[in-house]
């Protein structure tokens, strides 16, 4: 594999867990994922991997999938936490009943390395979530450095969902997308669950190809207003644990329960 333009080689040991020779690097298999990371100061605050869930242990994978595209890391991982990202975005029928605009409320708290929203509203708006049941509870998650944890909780069945962007080289990033059920059977929809998945990927890659690269590094980003609000808490995250991986000092979350609002 490749990360920050360099070549890793991951290898299983005799206990079979996946292990890289190079001391530089921490690999640690989890969900039936293997993360790797930089080995960098301990005792500095470093996010920690998604855990099993509580009451979710063993949840099989019903989708993977993954795309490589061109385009700049933070702008990719501003896709995980712009809410204006989705209506204009991920336009498929089952994802986005209509096109007509509503406003929608989330509330969001700091936790540990980003931010957690819940919408505030009574409805969801993908015609997918009807699958759920009416009693569904969606949570959305963003974990530095760049993953998004989305828990549905309803009364049928229980989903995680997760996304991640990886900076394989500059200006060269991996989206990837599992998901896990609680429902077993779920798991022999895996190949189209996968397809959908990918589909889904494929509409985040098409706006990045269209997005300037280069200009987003010289130019300011302008946020404005509510909607823009978690991308402003993206940065600010990414700046203190900069600080914190740096020094000495613990990460100090900047972000503080709040209520937004917006129109998608
Ligand atoms: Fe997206």
């Amino acid at each position: 594999m490749t990360l920050f333009g360099q070549d890793l080689l991951l290898r299983r040991d005799r206990s079979g867990t996946i292990v890289s020779d190079d001391a530089d690097w921490v690999v640690e298999s989890r969900l039936g994922l293997v993360w790797v990371r930089r080995l960098c100061h301990e005792g500095t605050g470093i996010p920690s991997l998604i855990e099993d869930e509580a009451g979710t242990p063993g949840f099989p994978m019903i989708a993977c999938s993954e795309i490589e595209v061109e385009a700049d890391y933070d702008q990719t991982v501003l896709g995980l936490v712009d809410p204006a990202h989705v209506p204009m975005v991920h336009t498929a029928w089952w994802w986005r009943s209509s096109p007509r605009r509503r406003v929608k409320t989330k509330d969001y708290v700091p936790t540990p390395f980003g931010f957690t929203a819940t919408a505030a509203d009574a409805f969801a708006s993908a015609p997918a979530y009807e699958l759920v049941g009416q009693d569904r509870k969606v949570t959305i998650e963003f974990r530095l450095p760049s993953t998004r944890i989305e828990r549905v909780q309803g009364g049928r069945l229980q989903l995680l969902n997760i996304t991640t962007v990886t900076p394989i080289a500059p200006g060269r990033v991996m989206l990837r997308n599992v998901i896990y059920s609680s429902v077993r059977p779920l798991r022999w929809l895996y190949p189209a669950l996968s397809l959908l998945g990918r589909a889904f990927l494929e509409q985040d890659a098409a706006i990045l190809r269209r997005l300037d690269s280069h200009a987003s590094l010289h130019q300011p980003l302008l946020f404005v207003g509510e909607p823009d609000q978690p991308s402003a808490w993206y940065f600010q995250c990414k700046m203190a644990l900069a600080r914190a991986v740096g020094g000495t000092d613990a990460f100090v979350n900047p972000v503080r329960a709040t209520r937004l609002k917006w129109r998608t």
